[in-house]
């Protein structure tokens, strides 16, 4: 359906613009992703809009590291590649209340974002499910081929039915190690931000089963009123 495929687009940038009140976005033109994210006025394009998606970028962390059963995918949701469809399954009952199901960029990033106020999830249609953004800027070294527990910065949110915009500056980011919130960590390096993950959590039993989310784009902002 072509009204579809228009909306996913156009929703994640007139979205933002509307939201942000930002100059007009012009056309990013063939930027190296990796050298030269998509500048616009106060909003850095990092995943989505006109930096499209890229499957490659994106890899599955879920409980099956600890032997749990959650199970989590991101597909595009759109054939221009505008947005993705993070879904999957939170089930509860192998590792008793606990679950969680993410995704996470594949390579280590080395993003400055120290010039920018924090971050912008642009996401559509969900199922009214608490999902939780993380950043991280360290990732501690593999033991035996696995990840190990690192501090990450969460912010966990429950979008409106369509979707918004969720402004997230830095300071909501709660530094979490193992789940539990650090009262003194070490201050978020904005200047080499190393990962993103998006991911659906039991939160002890409050939720579980099949999930969904849209998800638009993940960008930094700064210099405008959200
Ligand atoms: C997608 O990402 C992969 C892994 O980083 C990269 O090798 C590939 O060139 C990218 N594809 C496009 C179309 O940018
Ligand atoms: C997962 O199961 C394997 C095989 O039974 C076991 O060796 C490993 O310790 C388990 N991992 C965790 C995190 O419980
Ligand atoms: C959840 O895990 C349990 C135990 O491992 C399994 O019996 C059950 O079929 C799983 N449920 C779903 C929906 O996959
Ligand atoms: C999402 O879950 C977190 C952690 O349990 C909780 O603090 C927060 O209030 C939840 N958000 C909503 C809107 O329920």
């Amino acid at each position: 359906m072509a009204t579809t495929r228009l909306h996913a687009c156009l929703l994640v940038l007139a979205g933002l613009v509307l939201a942000i009140n930002a100059a007009p976005l012009r056309e990013p033109g063939h930027l190296n992703r990796r050298q030269a994210p998509a500048e616009e006025d106060g909003l850095l394009f990092l995943y989505g809009g006109p930096q499209k998606w890229n499957l490659s970028q994106w890899t599955a962390q879920d409980d099956t590291v600890r032997n749990g059963t959650s199970k989590s995918f991101l597909e595009l949701a759109d054939h221009e590649a505008c947005s993705v469809h993070f879904h999957g399954n939170l089930n509860t009952t192998t590792l008793g209340g606990a679950a969680f199901a993410s995704q996470r960029t594949a390579d280590l990033l080395s993003l400055d974002l120290s010039t920018y106020d924090g971050l912008i999830l642009a996401v559509g249609p969900n199922d009214g499910k608490n999902y939780s953004f993380i950043v991280m800027d360290a990732i501690p070294p593999l033991v035996d081929g696995r990840e190990q527990s690192g501090l990450t910065w969460e912010y966990n949110v429950v979008a409106d039915k369509w979707g918004g915009i969720v402004a997230i500056k830095w300071s909501d980011l709660q530094p979490t190690f193992r789940g539990r919130v650090q009262p003194n960590p070490p201050p978020l390096n904005k200047a080499s931000i190393k990962r993103f993950t998006i991911m659906a959590r039991s939160f002890f039993n409050q939720q579980s089963g099949d999930f969904s989310l849209v998800v638009y784009g993940i960008s930094a902002y700064k210099n405008v009123d959200i």
